[in-house]
Order: structure tokens, then sequence, then C-alpha cells
């Protein structure tokens, strides 16, 4: 009772111990709750972010989903009322070009790509339990009353934006942003303009943030995302956040000043709880499920996840979510994705192709922890083929087949036990904890691994125990009964395992194999694919625009002196992973990147401005001079060099390793 009465008064000034005293009663009145049974023992609700609306995803945009939806369902089987939210962010300027270029009005826009989205979880076997649209009413008056809220606490404010404007950028610059008086980017002028603006007070919580991520080691995950967010972004300053805008039309309304819209992120963010029902007439799944476990998203969304969002939650009185995992991209093989290139892996195109589980396969399982991961057509082939159809399909092939032929389609255990059989047993015995550890610290990759490492190990049973020799001795048919019932135990304990990841494959095993009566014909679980038949079909999908090919140039240039191998051996070079870049202030020409080099992090200035966007520098595996001696370039600390190739007309191209390799690696 006392929480509620902390919670829902207004204007009360906000301090840190009430906060404190809020969050503990918080939870203890949960506690109170589940003992008097009235909620279960153990909930789990966890968040995908909500997509923009697109008539067609592309796979690295799926990715986040089947992860999530893989979460749940393992949460699910470990006893946990899971609740899996996903959605679609339909509000902002974007959309509503995207609309009007199509002839269409926004909402109409909005309403063809929710239900596209809707169709493509269906077809990936996505387990949600809502589904939310930001142009729903239930969201857009909880945002309205939000923002009066925090209008009426005094935690927004009105202001003026001030600044210098780039016309065609749509884009403000401070003063000392401006590159000769003139626009950073583009280099035309610049006139300074003002604007009305709600501005949002970041800076008043910033020391609440860092000190919440110090007693909450696992909000951010993986760990040096922490690192990143407090060095580029809280400890320099957080500034005051815009959260209006009257440039556009499509977006929430500003309940008392309508000409503003709602900053999309805003809007966008609180549908985490304005799903469950926050400030509406029915907040039971709210008081249920709020805080959030898992805030599932990728890197690129981070800064929005860890800062904005708790601030906003922090400025509510509300509980933060406990964590919040960025996970890398998914890039295609051959370089960036794109149409033109016809290369483009639509997800619903990958489904038609190898079916539902094999896609989910290909994501998860290629998908590190740390590091982007890569698939192209030719490594979903050779995995359906290896992985899929080899070790699993035919695993069970066999094993259905034999105890068929040799036994009527029923075994049982005789107990003719041998010494490779307790080796088989310790690793079933063990893959339950072992795909546990991996999925408690979300390692899904890994813990899919785990379980092909299963029905590997079976793989090599078949191999040692040789069923088909001991079909053929009427003395060893005792022996071949408990053979083929322990490789039957042991496949489908690995099926169980399969669940989550790929469930209709786990069901058709667990069928098929039946405890000991398998079915009469088993059935294909994977047929294995030609790569150039493949190849053809998506040729035919997506023809390639035709690429004029010039011949080739090839460049000389001036020869330098001839160095010894000790001159060359003092240069260090290294494989570093950008994990945050950022142009330099004041330069048009520098990049600044924080370079992860084995355990290290170093920064490091750059002259590639015109060759690369900040946002496409992140994510990549570098050549790395490591030991040159630390230089300031236009007033920024710079521990190293970046290595490029230079063409003739002074393109840049970033040196970077032919296969995965991990940062810190050396180059010798
Ligand atoms: N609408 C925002 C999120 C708002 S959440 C309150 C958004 N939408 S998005 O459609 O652009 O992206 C959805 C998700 O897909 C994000 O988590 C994003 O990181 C992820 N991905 C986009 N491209 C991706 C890959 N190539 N690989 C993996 N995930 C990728 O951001």
């Amino acid at each position: 009772v006392l929480g509620t009465v902390l919670f829902r008064k207004k204007n009360r000034p906000q301090s840190e111990k009430r906060i404190e005293i809020f969050t503990k009663l918080y939870y203890n009145v949960k506690y109170l709750r589940r003992k008097a049974g009235k909620i279960m023992e153990k909930t789990y609700y966890l968040t995908t972010p909500i997509y923009y609306p697109s008539g067609k995803f592309h796979i690295g945009t799926a990715y986040t989903t089947v992860l999530a939806d893989t979460i749940k369902r393992y949460k699910k089987l470990k006893g946990y009322e899971t609740y899996l939210l996903t959605g679609t962010d339909e509000h902002g300027q974007k959309i509503e070009e995207v609309a009007k270029k199509q002839n269409m009005k926004p909402q109409e826009y909005v309403d063809g790509a929710a239900k596209a989205a809707k169709e493509l979880w269906k077809l990936m076997d996505i387990n949600y339990d809502d589904f939310i649209r930001t142009t729903e009413g239930r969201h857009e008056k909880v945002v309205q009353k939000i923002f009066d809220r925090l209008m009426d606490q005094g935690d927004i404010y009105k202001g003026e934006y001030e600044g210098w404007y780039c016309v065609p950028c749509e884009s403000y610059f401070t003063k000392t942003q401006l590159v000769d008086g003139k626009c950073p980017d583009c280099g035309r002028e610049v006139k300074l303009m003002k604007e009305e603006c709600y501005f949002f007070n970041m800076k008043k919580y910033a020391p609440r943030l860092l000190k919440y991520y110090e007693e909450h080691p696992d909000f951010i995950k993986p760990d040096y995302r922490k690192t990143e967010m407090i060095n580029n972004f809280i400890k320099p300053g957080l500034e005051d956040l815009c959260v209006t805008r009257t440039t556009f039309d499509w977006g929430i309304k500003v309940p008392k000043d309508p000409k503003h819209v709602i900053y999309v992120w805003l809007d966008a963010l609180t549908n985490y709880i304005t799903a469950l029902g926050y400030m509406s007439d029915d907040d039971t799944l709210f008081k249920k499920y709020w805080p959030a476990d898992l805030h599932l998203i990728g890197k690129d969304i981070i800064r929005f996840h860890t800062i904005y969002w708790p601030i906003f939650l922090m400025a509510l009185d509300l509980p933060l979510p406990k964590q919040v995992f960025g996970h890398p991209w998914l890039l295609q093989g051959d370089g960036k994705m794109s149409k033109s290139k016809g290369n483009v892996l639509y997800a619903d195109e990958l489904v038609d192709f190898f079916g539902v589980d094999a896609v989910r396969y290909f994501v998860l399982h290629e998908m590190p922890f740390e590091n982007d991961g890569v698939i192209s057509w030719e490594l979903m082939v050779e995995r359906l083929n290896s992985d899929l159809a080899n070790t699993l399909g035919n695993l069970v092939n066999r094993t259905v087949s034999m105890t068929n032929k040799y036994f009527g389609g029923t075994v049982e255990d005789k107990g003719v036990v041998e010494d490779v059989d307790a080796e088989l047993k310790a690793v079933v015995e063990n893959a339950s904890k072992a795909v546990d550890a991996k999925m408690a610290d979300l390692r899904v990759a890994d813990a899919i691994t785990e379980i092909f490492n299963l029905f590997k190990r079976c793989n090599k049973y078949i191999d040692e125990t040789t069923p088909w020799v001991l079909g053929k001795d009427e003395s060893k048919k005792d022996r071949l009964s408990t053979v083929l019932w322990n490789l039957i135990q042991s496949i489908s304990e690995g099926a169980r395992l399969l669940e989550s990841f790929m469930p209709s494959t786990s069901k058709k095993i667990l069928e098929q194999l039946g405890n000991g009566h398998v079915t009469e014909k088993p059935e294909i679980l994977f047929q294995r694919m030609d790569l150039e038949e493949v190849m053809k079909k998506v040729e035919e999908l997506h023809p390639k625009v035709e690429e004029k090919k010039e011949e080739e140039a090839v460049i000389d240039i001036e020869p330098k002196d001839e160095i010894t191998f000790e001159q060359f051996g003092a240069m260090q070079f290294q494989v570093g992973e950008i994990i945050a870049c950022e142009a330099v202030k004041k330069s048009k020409k520098l990049l600044c990147s924080q370079v992860k080099v084995g355990s290290q992090v170093k920064q490091i200035v750059s002259g590639i401005k015109a060759h690369y966007t900040p946002e496409e520098m992140v994510g990549k595996k570098v050549m790395v001079l490591v030991n040159l001696k630390p230089a300031k370039l236009a007033g920024v600390l710079s521990e190293g060099m970046l290595l490029c190739a230079e063409d003739a007309e002074g393109n840049l191209a970033l040196m970077t390793p032919e296969k995965e390799m991990p940062a810190g690696a050396e180059i010798c």
C-alpha cells in the first residue's frame, strides 16, 4: 500500500532515498503477493525492439526476434511464466516520407507493414504474447499521460533549441562544430535558427545512472558495452534531450501543445510498459511482469536502452529492467546487403528455401556473443548438408531404420553393457547442465553447439558399436538391442534440449523415436541441397544488376629504401575490433575510433571520414599498428594507426583479416 502511495503521488520531489525505498518496497510487495499465491513462482518478461515497419525483413533484423523466442521457450521449459513482447515502431519523419513516396497515408502504410511483420513472425514460429503498435490508442494515450506527468514534475521543460541549421542536411550544429563557419557534413552555408522545443532534464539523472551501473554489474551485457556508454556518452556530460519536434506531423501530439509531436524514442521506448497496461484501467500485467527481466536489442540501439530509457524510468519512479543485452549484428558474407547487388537475405525467402528450423539454426548458430556473425548462401548450404542433414538427420534416420530392420520397430534395454556406453551416457547426462550454463549467460550459439556435440557423440557411438556387424550375429542380438536403446535415449535427450531452438524438428524427432517404439518409415528431417542449384534459383529470384566490368587498374608507387628484417620486426601489428567511433569535432577528415586490441581498448584517430561513416566503422576487424608513439591529432589523443589501402583517386579501404580472427591476434 505504501508502495502505491509513493508511486502514485504526483509532484513529489525526486530523491534518491525515496527511489531506493520505493524499489525495495516494490520488490517486497511482489514477494508477498507471490507468497500469497497471487502470482506464479517465477515470471520472466522479455522484450524485442519494436521494429520500424517494412514490407520485407532481412534476416539480420529477424535475428533478435528468433533469439528472443528461443530464450522465452527455454525459460518456459525451466518453469517460468513467460511473457514475450514485440511490435512495430510506427511514428516519425522517416515513416512519413516512405509512405509519401508510395502515395500512401502513413497510417495505411504502417497497417500493411505491421501485418507483414505478424505474418513473418508466424512463419518463423515466434511464440510472442503481445504485439504492440505505437499507433494504437492503448499506447498513444499513455505516452501522453507520461509526457504530462514529466512536465508536471518539472523533468520536461519548454525551451528553445538554438543552433546553426543546415537545411539540406536537416541538422543543427553548435558553433564549435562548424568547419570554417559552414556545415561540417556537406560544407554548405548554415543559418542561425531557433526552434521552440521541450527538453528532458537528462543532466540531473546522470550521477544516479552511473551509480546504478556500478551497483548492478549485470545491467548491460556484454560488459564492454557498459564501458563504451560510460566513456563515450555519460562521462563527457549528458546534454538535456530535445523530446519534441515541430518539423513533421506523424507522431503523438504533445497534449497541451499539439503543434509539437513527441520524439520518436520517448514514444517507442515506453512500449515496454504501455503494452503491460501501465497507467491504464487494467495494469494487472504491469504489476505481474515489470520490471522486465531482459530487453533484447541489437548493438546499434544500446545507447537508447541503457541511457535514455533508464532515465525516463527513474523519472517515473519505476524500477529499471534487470538486464539489457545488445547482441552483435548478422552480416552478409559478401559485404553489405544491398538491393542493387541482389544479395539481400530476406527472412521469408530463406524460410521458403530451407524451412523454418534450418533458418533458426543458421542464425542462432552463426552469431557469436561479442563479434558480428556472417552468413551467406554458401555457408547456409554447407551447414544444412553437414550439421542438419548429416550429423542430425542421418543419425535419426539410421537409428529408426536399424530399429525397424532388426527388431520390427521396438527395442528395449537388455542390460548388455560395454565400456563405450558409459562414455556416451556421461556426455548425454552432462549436456543439459552445459546448455543451462550457456543459456544463463545468453551464449545461445554455444548452447546449440553443445546439443550438436551430443548428436556427434551419438554418431561416434554408432561407429564404435557397429550395429550392422552385431546384426549379423544372432548371439549379439541383446547387445544390439541395448545399443539401439541407448541411441534412442540419447537422441531423445538431444531432441528435448533442442526444443527451444528448433521446436518442430524436436517434436518430429521425438515422434519418430517414441521411447523405444519407432515409426515405421522415418521421415527425412533435412534434405541435402546442391549449392549450384541453390545459386541458380537465387539468381532467378534476384537478378543481379549488371555491373560494368572495367579492366582492373594497377598502381605503381614510388619505391622506398629496403629495410632489414629487424626494422620490420620493430613494428607490431594486431587485429583490432572497432567497438565505437565518432567524428572528431572541428575536423572534416578525422574519425576517432575505440579499438579493442586483446583486452585493451585503444583510441585511434584516422583520416578516413570521407570514406567511412562512424556507423560503418563499428564492428569492423582491422589491422592496427599498435606500437606507434601516441600523438595528438586535432587535439585528440591517438594511440596507434589503422592500416588502409589507397588507390590512384585516393579512395581508402581498411585492411581486414580475410577469415574470422579474434581481436588481438598478431599480424606477422
Ligand atoms: N524501431 C527501433 C527500435 C525501437 S525499440 C524501442 C529499431 N528498429 S529496426 O527495425 O531498425 O531494428 C530492429 C532490430 O533489428 C534492432 O535491434 C537492430 O539492432 C536489429 N538489427 C538490424 N539489423 C541487424 C543485423 N544486420 N543483424 C542483427 N540485428 C540487426 O531500431
